[in-house]
């Protein structure tokens, strides 16, 4: 059945813009950020604490923490691959924090440098870390229907990795279709080997839309009792080296499907459309959110 409130998770300032080649400003990532919490978005990821080396657009993750002028009732969040991130990222303040794994091992290779063991060993006091720090961590795990290198993954392996970072003390797993080559029933088949081991509203829907499957595949997984959708505002994202690759379902998208189920969201969809097409004209982007774009043509 479907659920009666949907959370968002908007992941623009992060996953949209850490593939960004040109510099945005940490004023505009700000003016994005205070946007998005006026447009009624709870959840805000903001930032990530990784090598400027690795993601150069995520080098003022400190400044654009601690220049958030932060609403009442909203969580802003970072990402903190290990202490080094999550040290600084306690140093502004952060109210949450996810780590990110993946269900490939040459994904988790390429993406952080190390094996599928080996980055749940360095979580793990990440993890216990935040935790004394009465700071919750949100687990994600990448490529759960498809490797950029791998090509097919076994639901089997996401099911594995998913339940081994809520044991180690995720409060909820956000499952990651990177490259956005999923369908519907692979999603649900995927959702069903995970949901065997973590309770359904621990479980959020992280999908990219390169296929331009991300709608459908939403709408099957909030059947099966999804709760917590991770989307970015105009679709923004997409790697500039990667021919074709696409950003995370635009959260205009994902808000106009859900109001026409009847979901709430406590989502201004007006103002929402609006940042997308602020922001996009503030970087030069397509607005990839076809409700976006129709919202400000009528
Ligand atoms: P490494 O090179 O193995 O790490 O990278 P290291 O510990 O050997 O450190 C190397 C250098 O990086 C050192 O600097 C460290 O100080 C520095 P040097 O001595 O060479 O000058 N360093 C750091 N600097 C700042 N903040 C840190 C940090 N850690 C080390 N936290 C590491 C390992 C994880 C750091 C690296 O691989 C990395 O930063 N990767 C970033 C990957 C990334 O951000 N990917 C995108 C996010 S994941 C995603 O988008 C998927 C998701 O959206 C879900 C989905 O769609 O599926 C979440
Ligand atoms: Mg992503």
């Amino acid at each position: 059945a479907f659920p009666e409130y949907v959370r968002l998770v908007e992941v623009g300032a992060r996953d949209g813009l850490q593939n960004e080649p040109n510099p945005v400003s940490t004023e505009t990532k700000l003016e994005l950020i205070d946007r998005l919490g006026a447009a009624g978005i709870s959840y805000i990821e903001a930032a990530s604490f990784v090598s400027p080396k690795w993601v150069p657009q995520m080098g003022d993750a400190r400044e654009v923490m601690t220049g958030i002028q932060r609403r009442p009732g909203i969580t802003y969040a970072a990402l903190t691959p290990n202490i080094k991130g999550l040290e600084g990222a306690l140093e502004t303040g952060v109210q949450e924090v996810a780590v990110f794994g993946a269900a490939s091992e040459s994904f988790t290779q390429k993406n952080i440098n190390c094996s599928i063991a080996e980055s749940l060993e360095r979580f793990a006091p990440v993890i216990e870390m935040a935790q004394k720090a009465g700071v919750p961590v949100r687990g994600y795990v990448s490529t759960v229907l498809g490797c950029p290198y791998e090509g097919e993954i076994a639901p089997q392996k996401v099911a594995e990795v998913s339940k081994t970072l809520f044991e180690m003390g995720c409060y909820e797993i956000s499952l990651g279709d990177t490259i956005g080559v999923g369908t519907p029933l692979k999603a649900k088949r995927m959702l069903e080997a995970v949901n065997r081991h973590i309770p359904m509203e621990k479980l959020a829907a992280h999908f990219h839309d390169t296929y331009g499957q991300a709608l459908a595949n939403l709408y099957a997984v909030l059947e099966e009792g999804i709760s917590v959708v991770d989307s970015s505002v105009a679709g923004l994202g997409g790697c500039p080296y990667a021919k074709g690759a696409s950003g995370n379902v635009a959260s205009e998208d994902v808000v106009y499907l859900l109001h026409g189920l009847g979901i709430k969201t406590n989502i201004n969809l007006q103002l929402l459309a609006e940042t997308g097409d602020w922001i996009t004209r503030s970087i030069n982007r397509p607005n990839r959110s076809k409700v976006g774009v129709a919202f400000m043509a009528g």
